[in-house]
């Protein structure tokens, strides 16, 4: 039984990505398990808080993440790209550099999101490659899970109703299994 760490990269109490990563949490086939976490509790990034020692929140996070097998960033896009909130989580994350063999080395990643908007996240999924080149993690490419028009898609209680999109998830994440136990066997 493979672990990842699935998480959401938008705080929002309704958040269509919190969803998003709830149904994948359900969906996930029977040899994978996903633990889901938000990044509340992460401060902002300063270098002078680090040189203070690590905030516990971003301890127990790297903890979980070095212990899984690997990891899902569920991604909302602002502006075309990663929101700020996010992307400083996986930079507090990232810390000490040295770290990051221990923690991300060689992981695989899955990557999807959800909108409102017409586009599905394009962007930011795509915004994330550079990072997991700096990260040294592995994201799977094999399958694609753009969600648009979020709003048609989740209930009122944030439940994933659209059949089309629950299919889509369900392949996204066997797919996902069987590179995660790839990746894991070549490392
Ligand atoms: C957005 N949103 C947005 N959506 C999109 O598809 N492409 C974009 O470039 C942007 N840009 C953007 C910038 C900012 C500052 C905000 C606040 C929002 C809309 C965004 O997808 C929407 O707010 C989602 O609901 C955010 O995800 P959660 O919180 O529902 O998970």
């Amino acid at each position: 039984m493979n672990t990842l760490i699935g998480i959401s990269g938008s705080l929002r109490h309704h958040s269509y990505n919190t969803a998003l990563l709830r149904a994948a949490v359900e969906l996930a086939p029977a040899d994978l398990r996903i633990e889901a976490v938000t990044l509340t509790g992460i401060p902002l990034y300063d270098g002078d808080v680090e040189a203070e020692g690590m905030p516990a929140a971003v301890s127990a996070l790297k903890e979980r993440i070095a212990a899984a097998q690997g990891l899902l960033f569920v991604t909302p896009e602002y502006n075309q790209s990663i929101p700020g909130v996010f992307k400083n989580a996986i930079d507090w994350l990232s810390r000490p550099g040295a770290d990051i063999p221990r923690v991300f080395g060689d992981k695989p990643v899955g990557i999807i999101g959800a909108t409102p908007g017409p586009a599905g996240t394009r962007l930011s999924q795509t915004a994330w490659l550079p990072v997991c080149r700096a990260l040294g993690v592995h994201p799977w490419l094999g399958k694609q899970l753009y969600v648009a028009g979020a709003g048609q898609v989740f209930d009122a209680e944030g439940k994933l109703t659209d059949p089309k999109i629950q299919k889509l998830l369900g392949e996204y994440l066997q797919g996902l299994s069987r590179f995660v136990t790839l990746v894991q066997g070549s490392r």
